[in-house]
């Protein structure tokens, strides 16, 4: 059997060598637990005559007081290295250069977005938005462009299929954001059929389009603002005063070159494209398409429950992608969309 010497010298042995807090208390329950080695020795003084009883008691109690105190010291000891080492893994040396901060910056073509917004907000039109995913009711036939129509193919359309690679006929991305006009008169209409006469409808309605198309001027993913203007009285002559008006505000010049050329959509009549002139860059004096443009059709009017005969209006769709070429002097409209921080940072 050992001695209480022994005990309380192997006690501080393994103590010592418990390696972090969980080792020391199991060391502690190898010898003051409750089968623990000193425990034992308590336990034996009940057989002991009195005399003997008093003197082993206390010798005991002594040695015990030993082991509790190397115990305490050990577990601070630990407690101490666990601190230090926490520390010294989360150092910070705040001697060293900052990292600094990347300054962000709007895309310019969101900074086009935001202006073309607040240019149209400015004479009174709301701002109305409309599905990416769309139906091709509301993308082609609410527009004037039936089944079978040859004007669907002067847009080529990315269509959607089902799981299996099934192309479903009835959805599509929009080519355009005229499906908003459609979806904007209709939902006009059946807020206001209560009154006499229907409110003005005066809006834009900016978003991303989708078309099979990639060059220096067309990009697959682009971005359209849609403008819409119904009434009693709307003319033409109004469609070009508010282009002419928008163009010159937009890009701060009295002498931009703008012309409206003579075209077709099935959804306008007449119709007209818009083209600026570039004023800086390598492609200065070139022209470039900005928008389509015209009187809103008839049929298109009629088809969400307009009287045509009492209301008319004008449209457009212009490409603010190419708006933010003309206002850089940039040639090459994919530039916007690769993503190249050279390219980007320079409008930060
Ligand atoms: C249309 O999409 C008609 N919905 C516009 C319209 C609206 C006419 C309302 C009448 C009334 P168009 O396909 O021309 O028309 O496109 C309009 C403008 O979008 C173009 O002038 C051009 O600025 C821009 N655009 C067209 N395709 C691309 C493309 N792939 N990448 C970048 N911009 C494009
Ligand atoms: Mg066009």
């Amino acid at each position: 059997m050992q001695t209480l010497d022994q005990i309380v010298a192997a006690a501080h042995a393994a103590f010592a060598t418990a390696i972090d807090a969980d080792a020391l208390e199991q060391a502690k329950a190898r010898y003051l637990g409750k089968s623990g080695l000193i425990t034992e020795q308590l336990k034996t003084l009940g057989a002991l005559p009195p005399e003997e009883k008093k003197q082993r008691g206390a010798e005991v109690n002594q040695a015990k007081t030993t082991i509790e105190t190397a115990l305490a010291s050990r577990r601070d000891e630990l407690k101490r290295a666990a601190l230090a080492a926490r520390l010294a893994e989360e150092a910070l040396d705040v001697t060293l250069p900052g990292r600094g901060q990347t300054p962000g910056g709007l895309h310019p073509v969101t900074r086009t977005l935001e202006r073309i917004e607040e240019l149209f907000r400015s004479i009174g039109f709301a701002v109305a938005d409309g599905p990416e995913i769309e139906t091709d009711f509301y993308n082609f036939t609410a527009l004037n462009t039936p089944e079978n129509h040859p004007a669907r193919s002067m847009h080529d359309t990315f269509y959607l299929a089902d799981d299996s690679g099934q192309p479903l006929e009835d959805i599509l991305l929009r080519t355009h954001t005229s499906p908003i006009q459609a979806r904007y008169m209709e939902a006009h209409v059946a807020a206001t059929r209560h009154l006499p006469t229907m409110p003005e409808i005066r809006v834009i309605a900016p978003g991303r389009v989708y078309r099979v198309d990639s060059d220096a001027t067309h990009s697959p993913m682009f971005h359209q603002v849609e403008g819409l203007w119904v009434g009693e009285e709307v003319s033409f002559a109004d469609l070009k005063g508010v282009i002419a008006d928008f163009l010159r505000r937009f890009f701060e010049s009295e002498d931009l070159k703008v012309r409206f050329r003579p075209s077709f959509f099935p959804f306008t009549e007449p119709s007209a494209e818009i083209d600026v002139a570039f004023m800086h860059g390598a492609l200065t004096g070139r022209w470039l398409e900005i928008a389509g443009c015209g009187m809103v059709h008839p049929n298109v009017l009629a088809h969400v429950g307009i009287d045509p005969e009492r209301y008319t209006g004008f449209a457009f769709g212009m490409g603010p992608d190419r708006l933010t070429m003309l206002r850089y002097g940039i040639n090459d409209l994919r530039l916007f969309f690769d993503g190249d921080l050279r390219f980007l940072r320079q409008f930060s």
